[in-house]
């Protein structure tokens, strides 16, 4: 088994927490998983806050022997070892490109990766992972938690489920990268071949057609007669 796990009533944010420890040599595979988090963090510099005892809040740290070059497409692959494991409670959610995981369209989790190291070296990534067990976090768009949707799952046992799934899916990660996710995660995909909204933090929005994502995880969108892609950071995806 390749975790240990560190629980804390109270911390500002897990990700931040384990950021921290990643530059003091804390070890590969050390989880930190928060009661309460005062100042946690969502994409984009938004919050991610959510109310006691409502939400699953952890990150993990994983030491990767590719560096930060090869990470492409990181954030799609633990998207998939989500699915997996809320699929495995039969909760039967959905992967909105780059990273959130939906329930009836609608946010159920969503996921802050944050990486250090130089480029040339393994790369420290911490992997912080949101989900909203009973009422709903604040966040940015319609949200979902599993207690209002009538799914009854236990939050130590979906806790210990993700990392298993999670060990996995970094473990053949850090081997073959994101090809290996490739036709997972185009097969929990929401919006494929649905018209979508792209918008930009500068310029005009864009409507297209979402085709899938290319091998890196970028996302193909056919706009006017032609097909454009998109990495992840530079672009939030609507249902248009
Ligand atoms: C997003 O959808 O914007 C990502 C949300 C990620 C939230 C989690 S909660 C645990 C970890 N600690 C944080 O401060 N953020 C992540």
């Amino acid at each position: 088994n390749v975790w240990t796990l560190a629980l804390a009533d109270e911390i500002d944010s897990s990700n931040t927490q384990l950021m921290m420890r990643a530059g003091q040599g804390a070890p590969h595979g050390l989880v930190l998983a928060a009661e309460r988090q005062t100042a946690g963090r969502g994409r984009l510099g938004r919050r991610w806050q959510m109310p006691l005892g409502a939400g699953l809040t952890f990150s993990v740290l994983w030491r990767f022997e590719r560096g930060l070059g090869g990470l492409a497409g990181l954030s799609l692959a633990v998207g998939v070892a989500m699915v997996r494991a809320l699929h495995s409670f039969d909760v039967p959610v959905q992967l909105k490109w780059p990273n959130d995981v939906l329930l009836d369209g609608r946010k159920l989790a969503g996921i802050l990766i944050e990486l250090s190291g130089d480029a040339l070296g393994p790369a420290a990534v911490v992997i912080g992972i949101g989900l909203n067990m009973a009422s709903p976090g604040e966040v940015d768009q319609p949200v979902a938690n599993l207690a209002a949707a009538g799914y009854k799952v236990g939050r130590n046992a979906l806790l210990a489920e993700l990392l298993n799934q999670l060990a996995d899916v970094l473990a053949t990660f850090d081997r073959e990268g994101f090809t290996a996710f490739h036709a997972e995660w185009t097969q929990s995909a929401a919006f494929l071949q649905q018209p979508v909204m792209l918008r930009f933090s500068h310029g005009e929005p864009v409507a297209g057609t979402a085709l899938g994502v290319d091998p890196h995880g970028a996302l193909l969108v056919e706009t006017e007669g032609s097909v454009r892609v998109f990495h992840v950071g530079e672009v939030s995806l609507r249902a248009a």
